[in-house]
């Protein structure tokens, strides 16, 4: 079975966190911030809003982007590090408050690649003919698990949501993913609230991000490179054909190492990090999303999705963009 994605919508909290605030809790600067990470500024969500809240407003923001139906939608993936709680997930919580009657929930874990993991699995769903119409979202709220003593990584993070709509069609539209893991780096970054045990390596246990960033991002950039090239060649490309590319929103600096790697050009990279910080699994849709809204993304333009994050794990995706934002 052939599918498309043809809807997209995104939500910002309001609270808006300038670079001068951890000026005030931690040594580091506005400038040292914007040099190392890219980051201008992010987004915070409220004490009293969660990822379930953020999630509802960013399908709610689909809806009116796309005059798009979701009462049929049959299956619903959330991918967040921040849920609102283990049980129940935040993919049910999104339905009831939808009303969305008759679709299957679950929530996955795949860290800031979760979204395109989202993707490659209803993808496949579809393909299976048991599944039509498929709602997919990445939300975080990171801001209530940052370690705000920790200066290398309490400046990266911010809030935000972003959805898409896959279905069934009569042509393709999605082509091939490719994924890669090496579960030996899961001490590098991580968020603990079980055993704080990982590869039999103790952890801190408590409930916070906590990141070897140096290693991360060499992971990061060696691993979109290679990967992003195996990617094109099974999907029959060459990179001249790649109008977009859309990575996981970490830090500026790993997004235009990794360019420089693919010999692609920076311009046609689209990024959310400058002004929403790392929002984890909601990065890649909100990059898509404003180059929608800027015009920048055609009918028709072919895009790679590539998300990395917290395993190490790697999910990248190359399709038609088929959104036409109203
Ligand atoms: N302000 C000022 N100085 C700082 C800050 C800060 N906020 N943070 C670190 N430094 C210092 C360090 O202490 C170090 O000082 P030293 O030389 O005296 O030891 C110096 O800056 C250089 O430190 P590095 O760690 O080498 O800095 P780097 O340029 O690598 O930047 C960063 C650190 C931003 C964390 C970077 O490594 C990074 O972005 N890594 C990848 C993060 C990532 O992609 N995470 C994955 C996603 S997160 C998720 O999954 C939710």
């Amino acid at each position: 079975m052939s599918a498309i994605i043809n809807s997209i919508g995104i939500y910002i909290p309001k609270k808006k966190i300038e670079n001068s605030y951890f000026e005030n809790i931690v040594d580091t600067s506005d400038e040292w911030i914007r040099q190392r990470t890219g980051i201008n500024q992010r987004y915070f969500a409220d004490a009293d809003e969660y990822t379930s809240d953020l999630c509802v407003k960013a399908v709610e923001n689909l809806v009116d982007s796309g005059g798009v139906n979701i009462s049929d939608v049959d299956f619903i993936i959330v991918a967040s590090s921040t849920p609102d709680q283990m049980i129940p997930s935040i993919a049910s919580q999104v339905q009831t408050r939808l009303n969305i009657k008759k679709a299957g929930c679950i929530d996955i874990s795949a860290a800031c690649a979760g979204f395109v993991y989202g993707i490659i699995l209803a993808k496949g769903l579809i393909a299976s003919g048991e599944y039509k119409k498929i709602l997919i979202i990445g939300a975080e709220t990171l801001s209530k698990v940052t370690d705000f003593s920790d200066r290398s990584s309490c400046i990266l993070f911010g809030d935000g949501a972003g959805a898409v709509i896959i279905e069934t069609s009569s042509s393709n539209y999605i082509y091939k993913g490719l994924t890669e893991t090496d579960g030996s780096y899961g001490k590098d970054l991580y968020l603990s609230n079980g055993s704080a045990l990982i590869n039999s390596q103790v952890v801190i246990n408590d409930n916070k991000i906590h990141q070897n960033g140096r290693i991360v991002f060499k992971w990061a950039v060696s691993t979109m490179v290679e990967k992003i090239k195996n990617l094109i060649e099974i999907n029959n490309k060459n990179l001249k054909q790649i109008d977009w590319l859309i990575p996981h929103s970490a830090n500026l600096r790993i997004l235009e190492a990794a360019c420089e790697g693919l010999n692609f050009p920076i311009e046609k990279c689209l990024d959310s990090v400058r002004e929403y910080g790392n929002t984890s699994a909601a990065s890649i849709p909100i990059a898509w999303y404003n180059g929608l809204k800027t015009g920048k993304i055609k009918m028709n333009d072919i895009i790679i999705l590539a998300g990395f994050g917290g395993g190490l794990t790697f999910s990248s995706i190359c399709l038609q963009n088929k959104i036409l934002l109203k």
